[in-house]
């Protein structure tokens, strides 16, 4: 008999309660065809629809699943994003969020080349929380950069790069935010030293015109915060929308793997999400728990799928998320 692995599995809202359980059934159906993986599923309740009930957004009994689970398996909330995600990244520590855009044979991409990683600081810049009002009218952002987490995303970057076989360019704004990003590229600078590893610098404005331009120049790109935030919501745009783009928020201990759109209010309730962002979280949190063939096969499911249909509407096909899903479970 195989441990378990304790999975927290948090639907939250909308689309996220269709395609967290098409990658949960993606997950039984990888476990069942082998006698060295095995599941414990806890469900957690996050989001808008549990506030509207109870008055919060992030039960305390779901905070403590996450943080004793083994790896989480995330949706999306609505409005309440800021009060669910962010605090269950920080509380298991997870700096590092790596999100992959890659474009798949079948798919009608704007740029078919498309094949990079977005590692993004997850933990501070413009996301440490610090906003106020000074007066109506006036408000101030305090954006935190700090030597100990740039070192530790530009590790995290590099040695992913090394595994998977990319060059790194590192984002940055130095020029002008020479304080806050004159620390992030000098930290990142001089882990590339200390690794040995080479690294290309880019202005993040300037390189967003590059990534559209020719995104097959780049492999990992290690970003501040915001930047990767926005910027791998752009790369979704050059490989077919954000039903296929995937996320982990990887931590010292723990993971959440979490498909990188959001609840999907437009299309809710209505059958049609894409599954395949989730699914392939599942297939990145296979691997993260040390499943490299497992999560391998999921990969290709998906891609035969997505190269043969069935597909849904966003991809331009007529599939609900439900035959999407049972197509990829078949190819398994
Ligand atoms: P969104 O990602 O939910 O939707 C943007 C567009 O992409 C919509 O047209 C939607 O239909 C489409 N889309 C998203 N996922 C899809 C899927 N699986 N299949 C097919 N089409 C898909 O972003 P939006 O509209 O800006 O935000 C909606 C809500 O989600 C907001 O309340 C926002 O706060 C929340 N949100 C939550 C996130 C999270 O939980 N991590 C991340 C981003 C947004
Ligand atoms: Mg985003």
């Amino acid at each position: 008999m195989t441990e378990p692995h304790e999975v927290a599995v948090v639907p939250g809202d909308g689309v996220g309660r269709e395609v967290v359980p098409a990658a949960q059934q993606v997950l039984e159906a990888v476990a069942d065809g082998r006698n060295t993986l095995e599941f414990e599923f806890t469900d957690g309740e996050a989001g808008d629809a549990v506030k509207e009930r109870t008055g919060t957004a992030l039960p305390q009994g779901t905070r403590e699943l996450v943080t004793g689970a083994d790896a989480t398996l995330f949706g999306a909330t609505g409005e309440t994003s800021v009060e669910v995600v962010i605090p269950l990244r920080r509380a298991i520590d997870a700096y590092a969020n790596v999100r992959p855009a890659r474009a798949y044979p079948g798919v009608d991409a704007l740029q078919p080349e498309t094949d990079l990683v977005f590692v993004r600081e997850n933990t501070e810049g413009v996301y440490a929380g610090h906003e106020a009002e000074l007066a109506p009218g006036v408000t101030t952002l305090t954006r935190v950069i700090t030597a100990e987490a740039s070192e530790r995303i530009a590790r995290f970057g590099f040695e992913y790069a090394a595994e998977h076989d990319y060059d790194v360019t590192v984002a940055h704004k130095a020029n002008v935010m020479r304080e806050t990003d004159g620390l992030f590229l000098e930290s990142v600078e001089r882990v590339a030293g200390e690794m040995g590893t080479e690294c290309e610098t880019a202005l993040m404005d300037a390189l967003a015109t590059r990534l559209v331009r020719d995104p097959a120049e780049f492999g990992v790109v290690i970003c501040p915060n915001l930047a990767g935030d926005v910027l791998s919501d752009l790369a979704a745009g050059l490989v077919g929308g954000l039903g296929l783009l995937a996320s982990a928020n990887v931590g010292p201990e723990r993971a959440l793997f979490e498909p990188v759109h959001g609840s999907a209010p437009d299309i809710a309730g209505e059958g049609i999400a894409n599954p395949t962002a989730a699914i392939l979280s599942g297939a990145h949190l296979l691997e993260y728990l040390g499943h490299e063939e497992a999560g391998v096969s999921v990969r290709e499911a998906v891609a035969e799928t997505l190269a043969e249909g069935p597909r849904t509407p966003d991809l331009g096909g007529e599939a609900g998320t439900e035959a999407v899903t049972t197509a990829i479970v078949e190819r398994l």
